[in-house]
């Protein structure tokens, strides 16, 4: 099974929780604006999340998003952190959807920064998907 981590992080939340998930997953996560995080070979599971900002994602998620290829990406599963609001995680799979691509039901979510207990269960994420 091949997997891939991506996420944008504007304070290092969610870049926590991509490293924990990348743990699970055996693979380095990388943020979307690093020069070596386009999808340019076939993956299994695409672990792929960001924050929220005034109930939104930020452009750069979005943008690096409608770059990616349904015929390189079997099924996507999506994270995120926020103060409250689990909204991102809507917005993030119908994106993908949007993209052509399965995004799985299951989900990670943890509020601000992730706990201990939040780093276990996002590394369970990455290992069982
Ligand atoms: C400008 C801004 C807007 C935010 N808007 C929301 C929001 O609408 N709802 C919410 O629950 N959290 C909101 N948050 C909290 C962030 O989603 C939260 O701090 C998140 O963990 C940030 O992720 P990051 O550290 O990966 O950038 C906002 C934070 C900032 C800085």
């Amino acid at each position: 099974m091949s997997k891939a981590v991506r996420f944008y992080s504007r304070s290092g939340n969610t870049k926590a929780l991509a490293d924990a998930i990348a743990a699970g997953a055996e693979v380095t996560a990388l943020s979307v604006d690093d020069r070596s995080a386009a999808i340019t070979e076939p993956v299994d599971t695409l672990f792929i999340g960001g924050g929220l900002y005034a109930y939104g994602i930020d452009k750069k998620l979005k943008e690096y998003i409608s770059t990616l290829d349904s015929n390189r990406v079997k099924q996507a599963a999506v994270f995120s952190t926020s103060w409250l609001s689990k909204h991102a995680l809507d917005i993030l799979k119908n994106e993908l959807k949007a993209r052509g691509i399965a995004v799985l039901e299951d989900t990670c979510y943890a509020k601000s920064n992730p706990d201990e207990s939040a780093l276990k269960a996002a590394e369970a994420f990455g290992r069982n998907h």
